[in-house]
């Protein structure tokens, strides 16, 4: 299948997989605070993924590029972020790469936003050479690599060979100008591939965990499958950030993706841990269904949410945030008991 047609399926399949009322971010909760002694005008949501300083902690997160119909979607992402100060994320480059006609609908990105901080996206088969190539592109402040085993395995195009994936990651880190961010696409990370990366040197994780946009019910739904299938692999964003507990605050920052609906989701994910979340099919479906006016009304939102969360609990800052009291129930309590957590 053509890899341009791809994108677009991805793209409408995501649109018309509703996005799901309960969720498991339902089993995290807190403490009510009665007198948190603070003033909602000095909440402050600036944070930091060493080495960038972010005006907000929500990321435009990867989505897409590489098809002429994507180049708007693309410019209203980009304008979006500019004006709210969001860091922004472009789709997987591999198809500029192959087919420099199409760069166009990345480089849309950049012109929109010069001076706002975006992330360059390729897969972990991506060579240096690529790399450079993805990021001088776009002129890319960072590169994120994705991690999309189980999502090429459902696709019947998709990759069979994940060999030397951690070598590449080290080798691009090693040799890229700009910091390196490994991400996840919806299935989760857990403590050991954590590890790993951390070990690898990688200090930028986006856990990337189920519970939004589910690229098995993607697949199953683009190739027609008479049975649903992997749909629940995997972990959800927040069982992915109780896996980051033993390296929180000291040799890395984690991104939280995967089902951030709202600021209060947004809340949720930095008291577990993250400094940052990643929102992707919630915006993708507000700037294919809202005028742009609507969308920034929507950002302005998610951060009043976010404000109105922090002054309830008394944190004045994202650190402060990450370090309230909160309540584990549920599915995700149950899971973490055989997981060890605290
Ligand atoms: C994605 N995502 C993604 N991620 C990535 O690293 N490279 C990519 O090219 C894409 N492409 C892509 C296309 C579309 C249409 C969607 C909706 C998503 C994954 C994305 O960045 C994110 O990790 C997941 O979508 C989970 O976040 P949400 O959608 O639940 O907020």
């Amino acid at each position: 299948m053509e890899r341009s047609q791809r994108k677009m399926d991805h793209i409408r399949f995501t649109l018309e997989t509703r996005e799901e009322t309960e969720s498991f971010w339902d089993d995290i909760s807190f403490p009510p605070n009665s007198l948190p002694n603070i003033y909602y005008g000095n909440i402050e949501l600036g944070t930091t993924l060493a080495p960038f300083a972010l005006d907000s902690p929500i990321i435009i997160n990867a989505m897409t590029g590489g098809a002429a119909a994507t180049t708007e979607i693309n410019r209203a992402l980009a304008v979006i972020a500019r004006e709210r100060g969001l860091a922004m994320a472009v789709g997987s480059q591999m198809a500029a790469l192959r087919d420099e006609a199409v760069s166009h609908s990345y480089q849309v990105v950049r012109k929109e936003n010069p001076t706002g901080l975006i992330f360059a996206n390729l897969g972990a088969e991506a060579t240096v050479d690529q790399a450079m190539r993805a990021v001088e592109m776009i002129e890319a402040d960072g590169l994120q690599i994705h991690l999309n085993v189980m999502q090429e395995l459902l696709m019947p195009e998709g990759d069979r060979d994940f060999r030397g994936y951690l070598d590449h990651i080290c080798e691009i880190k090693e040799k890229l100008p700009v910091p390196v961010m490994v991400k996840e696409v919806g299935f989760g990370m857990a403590k050991e591939t954590i590890g790993q990366l951390i070990e690898a040197g990688i200090s930028l994780l986006d856990v990337g965990g189920r519970g939004g946009t589910n690229f098995a019910k993607v697949e199953n739904k683009r190739h027609h499958l008479p049975m649903a299938m992997f749909e629940n692999w995997g972990f959800t964003t927040a069982e992915s950030l109780l896996e980051t507990e033993p390296w929180r605050g000291r040799h890395a920052a984690f991104i939280a993706t995967g089902g951030i609906r709202n600021g209060l989701d947004a809340v949720k994910a930095i008291a577990l841990g993250a400094s940052a979340v990643g929102i992707a099919g919630s915006i993708l479906r507000l700037v294919q269904t809202s005028p742009l006016e609507m969308c920034l009304e929507y950002v302005d939102l998610w951060h009043h949410q976010m404000r109105v969360a922090m002054t309830a609990l008394g944190a004045a800052t994202v650190k402060e945030l990450q370090e309230v009291p909160v309540l584990i129930t549920g599915k995700t309590a149950e899971k973490g008991r055989l997981r060890g957590w605290n």
